[in-house]
């Protein structure tokens, strides 16, 4: 199964850039930009990454991506995801990124778009690699600055293809996003938002009919209502489930109480992505992995998601046909 896996050819839909920062490269920036962190071994760094919830993990997270100061930085951070993707076949994906961690530290939307922009054209160029480019809003401060940062975003607009929204959940519920997301779709951005992880139903059900979104990053909470998990069947609405994630994040307790396998044998659009994987221990084939391990998926299941996350993109029509 670890051969099938890694010989199928995959997308990835739901990427946090930031979060594929490997403790290694962190301490060459850290040394490399004279940046403090509060550890002094990649095995420190490893033993903090014990989390409880959503907010432990964004803490430790949003202190290691002060590392990233230069093109450069951006660019190796790139880069190096670039080459966990050819490892596991991973032959399109699509990247978040989150601007205002950045910007809010004196770091400019330029230096940040450019270097990722290069690194993934280096992708193509090199490996054959597609992908796109979504911004994420950060839902924790507030629809004020996001319109700044979709502001800032305007002349990228041909290097960035959506907008998304993440950060803390609970407590900043879609609708305080309603009229920045109206502005970005009169902007021609497509639209995505993460939306039950750790909220309730109402938040996913909002993010569809407010924010207007065409894929929900995690969805999983959807079980908790049959009008809605029906609606996401009817509609195919595509989940991009994060395994891994869910259970780092203690979103399910165990992999054995992961609901993927139910959320696609009802018949729901599901994909798997690897989220954060420097900090969810691993890239898209562990993942894959753990749920054949787990939850006995089957071949057939396997090729279903990764089909999928390929229709469920925003390549081409062309493109799509070419790889599904
Ligand atoms: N949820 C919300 N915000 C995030 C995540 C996530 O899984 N990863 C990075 N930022
Ligand atoms: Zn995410």
């Amino acid at each position: 199964m670890k051969e099938f896996i890694q010989l199928l050819p995959k997308a990835e839909l739901h990427l946090h850039i930031e979060g594929s920062l490997e403790p290694e490269l962190m301490f060459k920036l850290a040394e490399r930009n004279r940046v403090e962190i509060p550890y002094g071994t990649v095995a420190d760094v490893k033993e903090a990454y014990k989390f409880t919830n959503l907010q432990s993990f964004l803490d430790i997270y949003y202190a290691g991506a002060s590392v990233l100061i230069n093109k450069d930085d951006f660019y190796d951070l790139t880069y190096e995801y670039i080459l966990k993707c050819v490892e596991d076949n991973v032959i399109h994906t699509e990247i978040f990124f989150d601007p205002q961690t950045h910007t809010h530290r004196g770091v400019a939307f330029d230096v940040v778009i450019s270097g990722i922009k290069e690194a993934l054209d280096d992708a193509k160029e090199k490996f054959g690699i597609t992908s796109n480019i979504i911004m994420c809003f950060l839902r924790h401060l507030s629809q004020e600055d996001a319109f700044k940062t979709l502001e800032q975003s305007l002349p990228y607009k041909d290097i960035i293809i959506g907008v998304g929204l993440d950060s803390s959940e609970l407590g900043n519920p879609p609708k305080k996003f309603e009229d920045v997301y109206n502005k970005a779709r009169e902007e021609g951005f497509r639209l995505v938002a993460h939306a039950g992880e750790e909220g309730d139903v109402s938040y996913i059900e909002t993010a569809l009919d407010l924010l207007n979104i065409e894929r929900i990053d995690h969805g999983v909470q959807a079980i908790h209502s049959q009008s809605l998990m029906q609606r996401l069947k009817d509609e195919q609405i595509p989940l991009t489930v994060c395994p891994n994630s869910n259970i780092e994040l203690k979103v399910f307790e165990t992999y054995k109480d992961h609901n993927i396998k139910y959320l696609l044998d009802y018949g729901l659009n599901v994909t798997v992505n690897s989220d954060d994987p420097a900090y969810f221990k691993g890239y898209m084939n562990k993942n894959f992995l753990n749920l054949y391990e787990h939850l006995d998926l089957s071949k057939d299941d396997i090729v279903t998601l990764v089909k999928n996350s390929f229709r469920s993109s925003f390549i081409s029509d062309e493109l799509k046909e070419s790889y599904i």
